[in-house]
């Protein structure tokens, strides 16, 4: 197991390239077994979680490669349904090749998902919407099963806005003849990059972005070529360490579009952020900011994958302010490692009150989830003195290269077999 020595309090500067999206190459990966011809998939970071879907594909039948960004996926025979629980208790997204074998082979057997453990994470949403289009489920040795006779267009309504669940439904519904209309779907970027790669191999896609979205089903879907957006919440991640620790930081190959509601609080907490065609530029002077509430929200609301970040700049606030964690119930793991920092947190419930302390102090720490690990590198990189991060796997599931990265914005991190 790896850890990360930081040695903070030096200024975040230069210029950094961002990943291509690992919420949105996950989806689209599982797409690619929507159709019997080659994909070819660029801009996918190299990533643990990229590395299970390689497994999980390669498993279910699909040969897959992968090297320099690029994921080429061929198909040599019929594929199994059944996807085993050691390669989906890694990640939840596994069950995103749910929809689309439940759509071409009329049957399905997942075990049922593990992941970050950030809450409870049940999925009724999408076992209640698959069973609208015809479904029926039951339940053996803890996995899940899914078979149907046929499968039917539909009226779905989503009880809440899943990500995971529009993007299996979607999936799903575009090898099913006719119109299905799903509501009350997620609006996030990477469901537009799903629709927009769906469209790409022959499905009819409407609507992406708004809460209603229209799939005409087709019998079979093409072959794919896509590149993958960029990952916003690397952009936000980088845009907090350079805000907390102070400096002058460019983001290339991200979009501003993808972060105004980071970008708008930024603003208001006193850091200067400009957006320009794929780049965004930060120049934070590193001082105390002013304390800014947030809620995290369904998109466009703040997104949930940066309130541990944005808790962690907080830290040093001028004041008092308040984080409310509206999508997981336990989301806060990372209170009690900043406060082994010298953070002053109370948590009650799915509400997090910081009183900013003027500094935060080099702990020994540990990483609970993906995000709770990138709040440590924002802290650490901002904090005087030394810090160790333990647990960095958690946090190699979602950054590629992250310390290569902050190496080149002078962030003084080094990786160290524990
Ligand atoms: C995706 C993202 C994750 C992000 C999350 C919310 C990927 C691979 N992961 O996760 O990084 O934090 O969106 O933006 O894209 N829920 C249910 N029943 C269900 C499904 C979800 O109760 O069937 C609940 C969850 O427990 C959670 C909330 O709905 O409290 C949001 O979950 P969802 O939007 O489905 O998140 P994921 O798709 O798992």
């Amino acid at each position: 197991m790896d850890n990360f020595v930081i040695h903070g309090g030096r200024t975040v500067n230069g210029e950094v390239k961002i990943s291509g999206s690992k919420n949105a190459a996950l989806p689209i990966l599982a797409a690619t077994m929507l159709t019997r011809d080659k994909c070819e998939i660029k801009n996918i970071p190299e990533l643990m979680d990229i590395k299970s879907a390689f497994e999980l594909l390669n498993y279910l039948g699909k040969k897959c490669f992968f090297g320099f960004n690029t994921f080429t996926v061929h198909e040599a025979s019929a594929l199994k349904h059944h996807a085993p629980y050691d390669l989906v208790r890694k990640m939840r997204a596994s069950m995103l090749v749910a929809g689309p074998l439940l759509a071409r082979y009329k049957k399905v057997r997942f075990s049922l998902p593990g992941g970050c453990i950030i809450g409870v994470r049940p999925i009724d949403i999408h076992l209640e919407a698959f069973k609208k289009l015809g479904a029926e489920v039951s339940y053996e040795k803890g996995d899940v099963i899914m078979t149907a006779a046929r499968l039917k267009p539909a009226r779905v309504k989503f009880r809440f806005p899943s990500v995971g669940a529009t993007e299996n439904l979607m999936m799903c519904a575009s090898l099913i003849k006719g119109i299905t209309t799903l509501e009350n779907c997620a609006r996030e970027p990477e469901i537009s990059d799903l629709a927009r790669a769906l469209r790409k191999m022959g499905a009819g896609v409407e609507g992406e972005g708004s809460s209603v979205i229209k799939i005409s089903g087709v019998k079979m879907l093409k072959g794919l070529k896509y590149e993958v957006m960029p990952d916003r919440i690397e952009t936000g991640t980088f845009m907090l360490a350079a805000a907390a620790a102070g400096g002058a930081l460019k983001l290339t190959n991200t979009n501003i579009a993808l972060v105004e509601p980071l970008a708008r609080a930024l603003t208001r907490a006193g850091v200067r952020v400009f957006g320009e065609k794929n780049t965004i530029t930060v120049i934070s002077s590193g001082a105390r900011p002013k304390p800014v509430d947030i809620i995290t929200e369904p998109h466009p609301g703040f997104p949930t994958d940066l309130q541990a970040p944005w808790m962690a700049f907080m830290a040093r606030a001028k004041g008092v302010c308040e984080v409310n964690e509206e999508i997981f119930e336990n989301r806060f793991m990372h209170a009690a490692e900043l406060m082994r920092m010298g953070a002053d947190i109370t948590v009650l419930e799915r509400k997090a009150v910081i009183r900013g302390v003027e500094r935060l102090l080099g702990a020994p720490v540990m990483a609970s989830d993906i995000r709770a690990g990138a709040a440590l590198i924002v802290a650490a990189a901002a904090a005087k003195g030394m810090t160790v991060i333990r647990r960095v796997y958690h946090i190699d599931r979602g950054y590629q290269k992250i310390e290569d990265k902050l190496r080149l914005a002078g962030v003084k991190i080094t990786r160290v077999k524990a």
